[in-house]
């Protein structure tokens, strides 16, 4: 093929014409005085999809999480987190750098921490501990290949936070891709979490933005933090307007990309050499295991030459998105190079 097939993230998407188009007609304001109508519009109609009261645009998913960790917690205490979760390991240690706060990562099922491990994790009230004062989810879970967490599950983890008084976190990312495929209203989830963090910048195909939901007076509190942490921006009404486009017509289509998904990893569980699990491909994030035979890097490179871009995530393991820049034939063909890239590399 001659395109490049990107199936390194789908935060490689680039924005359509119309996408564009949609930009340039935005209606823009200076967005540190709140006077950018475009944002004004989109933090409106983001909170009352979650039921929330308000919410915050901000550059990124990172720090749209770490505004939230700084919200809910203080210098020398501790946030509950998956061990594969993103705030611990790909957020370069900000909870320390930014909040003062360390993460107690905790292994985990496809991103549900049991119960009891949770529970046993949160520390007593003694003058030494330091004192748990969130609990973070991550739905849907990209290092587990985007797995999706049961709305029972998070109704247990609620019940829990509510308990013994901790905040509830959530990374929702990627919370549309887990929507697609439940079905379940983004105010049902909204409900169980004190801030929530979605992206537009991933499987909804916008360039830039994320938002964090809350209450009206953790928004207020959570302006400051952007401020402080270099977030605010000025006419990204252009931007918002990209996360406008994307909900209305690229939210719909996400449930194409779990097909995608699906097609490819059927070809390539029929490879010899390649082992995957079709039952942990739930949304557009495939994981699998190469050969140990076949070197991980000469592998990559040689399907880069190829024209198919894909990422290692340690070990012979290998990560593939799924997003709207890519067709479903493209899915098909990447697939079949791959199996056929794996029976040459260990039959020559
Ligand atoms: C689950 C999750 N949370 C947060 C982020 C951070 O988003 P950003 O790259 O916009 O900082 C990512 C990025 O891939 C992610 O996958």
């Amino acid at each position: 093929m001659e395109n490049i097939i990107d199936l390194r993230s789908d935060t490689v998407t680039k924005p359509s014409k119309e996408m564009l188009e949609y930009m340039l007609k935005a209606e823009v304001g200076d967005d540190v005085y709140g006077e950018d109508p475009t944002i004004n519009s989109l933090q409106e109609e983001v909170a009352a999809m979650f039921g929330k009261e308000s919410g915050l645009f901000v550059p990124s998913g990172t720090m749209s999480n770490q505004i939230c960790i700084a919200l809910n917690t203080m210098p020398g205490e501790e946030i509950i987190a998956d061990s594969n979760s993103h705030i611990f390991f790909y957020e370069n240690g900000a909870p320390a750098k930014l909040s003062g706060t360390q993460i107690f990562p905790i292994e985990s099922t496809n991103g549900e921490i049991p119960l009891e491990k949770i529970e046993q994790a949160i520390r007593p009230d003694v003058y030494y501990f330091p004192k748990t004062s969130m609990i973070e989810l991550e739905n849907t879970h990209n290092r587990h290949g985007g797995t999706i967490i049961s709305i029972n599950y998070i109704k247990e983890v609620y019940e829990l936070a509510k308990e013994y008084n901790i905040k509830l976190h959530l990374d929702g990312a990627r919370i549309w891709n887990a929507h697609a495929i439940t079905g379940i209203p983004f105010n049902e989830y909204g409900k169980y979490f004190n801030t929530i963090s979605v992206c537009f910048s991933k499987g909804l195909g916008a360039p830039v933005g994320s938002m964090l939901l809350s209450t009206q007076e953790n928004i207020q509190k959570a302006l400051k933090i952007r401020k402080t942490f270099g977030g605010g921006m000025r006419q990204a009404g252009i931007l918002a307007a990209a996360a406008k486009f994307a909900l209305k017509n690229n939210l719909p289509k996400l449930i194409e990309d779990h097909r995608k998904a699906l097609e490819f990893g059927k070809i390539l569980s029929n490879s010899e050499f390649i082992s995957i699990d079709l039952n942990s491909i739930q949304t557009n994030i495939v994981m699998f295991d190469l050969d140990k035979r076949i070197n991980i890097t000469n592998f990559i490179n040689q399907l880069k030459n190829q024209n198919i871009l894909l990422s290692g995530v340690g070990g012979n393991r290998i990560r593939v998105v799924f997003h709207l820049n890519i067709t479903f034939e493209e899915a098909l063909y990447s697939a079949s190079t791959i199996k056929e890239l794996s029976n040459k590399l260990i039959k020559n």
